[in-house]
């Protein structure tokens, strides 16, 4: 989608939308429209309820325009942001596949801030995503004709707002792309190739360990897991120094670019849903896109730990026991706590590399966060108050709310191994917990560390305000509003 700021004298396209307050239809609306305007209104029961919309045909003379009308709300009530959100969105949503080739938005009248109004752009932007390459019988009206914004009469200041939130945008829409690809396209190797060509020129500093490497540093925890693969795993590591000395800070993405459950399969039913089981590996990339483009100045490392959990003659059984690159021990108890696993080693190597002074990862890691909080908030596990404070700020202000879990050693305890350092999974309940308890295994002393549990966030079955079903891009506007409110405040 391309959004182009206009020129006051520039030629408008035929679709038009101005944005209305609650209760406030404007008096004085295009000439010659007035009357049919209100009276459609009225008739449409238009309020200007967040995301509400109607639209009327008017012409003048030999023109025809096609005027339409967004609901934004009131204007400082609580929920602002959310209710731009609903009214950008609404504009695509209904426009995507209308016909039309442009639409413009005037800003004219609307009293918006520059703020505002970019957040109406960004809602518009990221709810016209799709992802239609594999549709090869599209009939004609059902293919995306929108292709352009016009934005007109912005408020000072939104078209240097946007430069900053179109490279948002940019990092979410990888992040649902990669997240939307089906595991025989994108599995360990071709997620880092798609990364490579993605971030090239944007300054970013790629490093990509591949088998050998990793069985050299020791890694028998991720390496179990890909055991019964054919597809080789990697270790991604993104970094963008857009600051210099401070310790990184570093974000850390389970990449199972496909969960079988391994020989403690999953049910055939629903089991396609594990190809976004590499949804928080996702979510890293996406974002050290968006950190590039903009120029955070911020360092940051994204590390993806990326395999395929498969069972075949070479897979790793229930009961085997693996040492990890921390030297810790695991027994394996059931090969679907998969992910924990990989993490584990993807920790210890960026601790030992980087010594970031905070790690946040991200991963799907279980269904019973999903059990517990649905698909509106991701579950957060952390051993530091003040990060948890920050996190959840940027998670309210960015839309990608999170819940905090408790830790403890009464916890820890449940997954103490009788033949092992550790084994992969505790009792049936509280099993996001447990698994958050394993990861925190290997966080070193004094290491600031927040662990998200995304697994109900990443995709979900109905359209929200700023995503249509499907891949959600979750996580990436919460991590770039951290680093903004925190790393580079
Ligand atoms: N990838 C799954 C978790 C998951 C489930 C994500 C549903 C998204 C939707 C994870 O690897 C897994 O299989 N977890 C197990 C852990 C159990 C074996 C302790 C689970 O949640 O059932
Ligand atoms: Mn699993
Ligand atoms: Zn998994």
């Amino acid at each position: 989608m391309i959004i182009e700021f206009a020129a006051a004298a520039a030629p408008r396209p035929r679709l038009v939308v101005s944005l209305i307050a609650q209760d406030a239809f404007p008096d004085a609306l295009p000439s010659g429209a007035d009357l049919l305007v209100r009276e459609a209104a009225a008739a449409a029961r238009f309020t200007g309820k967040p995301g509400q919309l109607f639209e009327v045909f008017a012409a003048e003379s030999d023109v025809v325009s096609r005027l339409a009308y967004v609901g934004i709300g009131e204007p400082g009530a609580t929920g602002r942001m959310a209710s731009l959100e609903r009214a950008g969105g609404a504009l695509t949503a209904k426009y995507l596949a209308s016909g039309e080739s442009a639409l413009a938005i005037d800003f004219a009248g609307s009293a918006l801030s520059a703020e505002e109004a970019t957040a109406v752009l960004l809602a518009a932007r990221l709810r016209a995503w799709r992802h239609d390459v594999y549709r090869t019988k599209l009939p004609e009206e059902q293919k995306v004709s929108l292709a352009k914004i016009v934005v007109m009469a912005a408020p000072e200041g939104t078209e240097v707002l946007w430069a900053t939130e179109s490279a948002l945008a940019e990092g979410i829409e990888f992040t649902r792309e990669l997240v939307t690809e089906p595991a025989n396209v994108i599995y360990p190797e071709s997620f880092v190739e798609r990364c490579k060509a993605r971030l090239e020129g944007t300054g970013i500093e790629i490093v990509v360990l591949d088998k050998a490497q990793m069985s050299e540093l020791g890694m028998g925890a991720l390496l179990g897991v890909s055991q019964g693969s054919v597809r080789e795993p990697r270790i991604l590591a993104m970094r963008w120094k857009g600051k210099a000395g401070a310790q990184p800070t570093a974000f850390v993405g389970k990449g199972v670019t496909f969960d079988t459950g391994g020989i403690s399969i999953k049910p055939a039913a629903g089991m396609e849903d594990m190809k976004w089981d590499m949804g928080g590996a996702a979510a890293v990339a996406g974002t050290m896109l968006a950190l590039a483009r903009r120029k955070a100045h911020a360092d940051v490392i994204g590390v993806c730990g990326l395999v395929e959990n498969m069972p075949d003659g070479a897979a790793q059984r229930p009961g085997d026991v693996v040492t990890s690159m921390s030297g810790q021990t695991i027994e394996v108890i059931n090969t679907d706590a998969e992910g924990r696993l990989v993490l584990c080693d993807a920790l210890t190597w960026v601790q030992k590399h980087y010594s970031p002074a905070t790690i946040v990862d991200l991963a799907t890691l279980t269904g019973a966060i999903i059990v517990s909080l649905g698909h509106e908030h991701a579950g957060m596990f952390t051993n530091d108050d003040l990060l948890a404070g920050q996190l959840d700020a940027a998670g309210k202000a960015s839309g990608d709310a999170l819940w905090r879990f408790p830790l403890g050693a009464a916890y820890d305890k449940l997954i103490d191994s009788p033949i092992a350092d550790m084994k992969n999974v505790g009792p049936r309940y509280g099993g996001s917990i447990t698994a958050a308890q394993f990861i925190q295994r290997f966080i070193d002393k004094g290491v600031a560390w927040a662990h998200l549990d995304i697994a109900g966030t990443v995709w979900v079955d109905k359209a929200g305000a700023t995503h249509d079903k499907g891949a959600t891009g979750f996580g990436v506007r919460l991590l770039d509003r951290y680093v903004r409110d925190v790393l580079e405040a």
